[in-house]
């Protein structure tokens, strides 16, 4: 399972990249706007720090807007994945895109229906906002399976990229259920690491060590 940062913040995005923790990064319109830059700066920063794919997404609703913005957004680096957004305009744009060999991810996607037409545009990523759908007392998850059923039934090969996660269980749930990627917040990433038992292990096993009076190496 590949992990995205779903963050345009460069410092952490480099700390959770030194880690060896991020396969992708994903951004959008709020989260360039938290950043407080322009969004061609801040994704190219991002796409000289991190190797995999960057999506930076097309604030157009047409599909002659998201065309123009999507050759813009795409220009800035080699690993761009143009985001566009899951509406027939959309749909439209990302089966040009993908004809013109460039990476598209098909986000604010909350219907299996939508990831169907997405997959059959030819996306390279489908965005199943689970935290929305929990949010609206949906089951993002059951959206995500139902995703990955339909995928596997016709062979599409257009990879399911659980988003909108916020909790580890999120993550671990996404990947039971077969999800390529999950695009996490740097917080929650980091939290997948972290167990108190393994802290209060870690404690006593130190504490022991102390005791011996020796050292290794
Ligand atoms: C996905 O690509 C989006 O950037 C993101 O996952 C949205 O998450 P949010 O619902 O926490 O804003």
């Amino acid at each position: 399972m590949k992990f995205f940062v779903d963050s345009a913040d460069i410092e952490e995005i480099g700390e959770l990249n030194d880690l060896g923790l991020v396969d992708g990064v994903t951004t959008n319109p709020s989260l360039i706007m938290k950043s407080g830059r322009q969004i061609r700066d801040v994704v190219g920063q991002i796409c000289g720090i991190v190797k995999g794919p960057v999506s930076a997404e097309v604030t157009a609703t047409d599909y002659a807007g998201m065309i123009e913005q999507a050759e813009f957004l795409d220009a800035i680096a080699d690993n761009i994945a143009v985001k566009v957004p899951s509406t027939l305009d959309g749909f439209r744009a990302c089966k040009t895109l993908r004809e013109r060999g460039r990476a598209v991810n098909v986000t604010l996607c909350f219907s299996a229906t939508q990831a169907l037409l997405a997959a059959k545009a030819g996306a390279t990523f489908i965005s199943p906002f689970v935290g929305r759908i929990d949010d609206m007392a949906g089951d993002g998850m059951a959206v995500v399976g139902e995703i990955r059923r339909i995928y596997d039934n016709y062979g599409f090969k257009t990879q399911v990229l659980a988003s909108s996660i916020r909790t580890v269980n999120h993550v671990r749930r996404a990947a039971l259920l077969g999800a390529d990627a999950a695009t996490i917040p740097p917080a929650t990433l980091r939290a997948l690491a972290s167990h108190p038992l393994t802290d209060k292990g870690l404690e006593a096993f130190l504490a022991d060590w102390r005791k011996t009076g020796q050292v290794i190496g």
